[in-house]
């Protein structure tokens, strides 16, 4: 919901976090010219599309008459949806409760519009003080501060169906008062179009993607971006000539891959697999290559055919050398992980106690040949090597994928005498570790349970 008023400026506005994404602090009156171009909520499709076909106009603020004027001190006070804020306030997002609060503007730290925040304005970006917050976090506290929305919408809803105001009427009044409604399908048809069109700027398209990249986490935006062929313009931009488009169009669409089968298919129908391949094969700084892995992984994951496609196209060989380039190091635990993931989620399957419905997923299963690969390509070799590692993330991640490759690379792992002198050391160290973790009164401790990781695998070598 986009609201530009001036003088007040309804909280229930979603325009308001996304300047408060940008600044954490503004002025309401620097805005209140200014229709800001993406506005951060929820409608149901079913609003969007009523069975009249006509634009309906959502419940959703509807009756600007109910405003609440809220009343700022100098404290920070947490916001109800549906309060107007008075120019000039100072609004913020606490990531801890999702709620926004608002107070008097403070008159030395006042300076909300520099250069910088200006900017970012412009290009509607998320990435606040990268300092103090992800933007997985920023992106966590969207998605509470939606949730609570939705219900106070609901409460209100019930409120205007009580009033039962002709939807015409209402629709005068948003106009009047410069109101405009935008749902998640409507924001995503923007944004689809600036990063498609030829007037926008490497950094439009590059922000249109970003914000994309949030909608699309939703199964049902997802499909929206399917039909509105946002799909295939992103798959088109892992073939850019900008490594930065290259970066974002990969975002984009491993987040709309993640458990979404309609858009695996979709995207392997596409192309997006070569294309993604392409990619990790070719030199490429680390930053695309990261996030061409992460939509390889969820084109991979639960989707057999697929997996299939991978080997047959040397994906694993792609993987490999990959996994020996220089300067590609932080992907090596990443590549660690999707085999075991992969190599897992078949066994599990194969484990399972599988009704009708999943024979046809198990003969697709049964033409992924993973293990042999792997086996065939110098896997058993290259994995352990990573347990020099310090981290004991990635070593907890390396343990569990040499325990699944034991029971196939035995014979060479009995030879490797380098294999047998880290696992021995790294016993010691666990053991130590989960010593000292349980005197702490911790049981079941990280540490007791890569030592029992590493037990395992030496058990299955002795
Ligand atoms: C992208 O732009 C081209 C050329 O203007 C147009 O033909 C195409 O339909 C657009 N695609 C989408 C998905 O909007
Ligand atoms: C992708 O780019 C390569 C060269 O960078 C080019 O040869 C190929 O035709 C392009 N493919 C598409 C579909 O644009």
């Amino acid at each position: 919901m986009l609201v530009a008023m001036p003088g007040l400026l309804p909280t229930t506005a979603r325009v308001s976090l996304l300047v408060l994404l940008g600044s954490l602090l503004f002025s309401c009156s620097s805005l209140s010219h200014r229709a800001p171009e993406f506005a951060l909520t929820k409608i149901e499709e079913s609003d969007i599309k009523d069975a009249s076909g006509k634009e309906p106009v959502t419940e959703d603020d509807a009756d600007p008459e109910d405003l609440e004027v809220f009343h700022p001190t100098d404290q920070w006070q947490s916001l109800r949806a549906g309060q107007a804020v008075p120019a000039g306030s100072h609004v913020r997002l606490n990531l801890q409760t999702g709620e926004r609060e608002a107070k008097l503007p403070d008159r030395e730290n006042g300076q909300s519009d520099s250069r910088e925040e200006r900017r970012r304005r412009r290009l509607g970006k998320v990435d606040v003080d990268a300092n103090s917050f992800t933007s997985e976090e920023l992106k966590k506290a969207l998605a509470k501060m939606k949730a609570s929305e939705k219900a106070e919408r609901k409460a209100r809803e019930e409120e205007v169906r009580k009033k039962f105001r002709p939807i015409e009427q209402l629709k005068e009044e948003f106009e009047k008062l410069n109101m405009k409604i935008e749902t998640d399908y409507e924001i995503m048809v923007k944004l689809i179009s600036k990063f498609n069109s030829s007037a926008s700027t490497l950094d439009e398209k590059v922000a249109a993607l970003y914000d994309l990249e949030y909608y699309v986490h939703q199964v049902d935006n997802a499909k929206d971006f399917l039909s509105l062929g946002g799909l295939q313009l992103v798959i088109k931009g892992l073939n850019s000539s900008e490594a930065s488009l290259k970066e974002h169009a990969a975002f984009v669409l491993g987040a709309a891959l993640s458990s979404n089968p309609k858009v695996q298919i979709e995207a392997i129908e596409g192309g997006a697999l070569q294309k993604l391949l392409v990619i990790l094969a070719t030199e490429q700084p680390l930053a695309v290559r990261k996030k061409a892995l992460f939509a390889l992984s969820s084109m991979l994951r639960h989707f057999p055919y697929a997996q299939q496609q991978f080997l047959k196209l040397g994906g694993l060989q792609v993987l490999r050398s990959l996994f020996r380039q220089k300067g590609m190091e932080p992907l090596r635990v990443r590549v660690v992980t999707l085999l075991y993931d992969l190599i897992m989620e078949k066994m599990l399957l194969e484990d399972s106690q599988h009704g009708e419905q999943m024979e046809e997923k198990m003969q697709q299963y049964q033409q992924v040949r993973l293990v042999p690969a792997v086996v065939e390509q110098g896997w058993c070799a290259l994995v352990p090597k990573l347990l020099a590692m310090p981290e004991h993330d990635t070593r907890e991640k390396v343990l569990k994928l040499v325990g699944v490759l034991v029971a196939f690379c035995r014979e060479l792992y009995r030879g490797d005498s380098a294999l047998g002198t880290a696992l021995s050391l790294l016993r010691s160290e666990y053991e130590q570790l989960a010593a000292e973790e349980q005197s702490q009164g911790d049981k079941d401790g990280y540490f007791r349970e890569l030592l029992a990781s590493v037990n395992t695998i030496l058990r299955e070598l002795g």
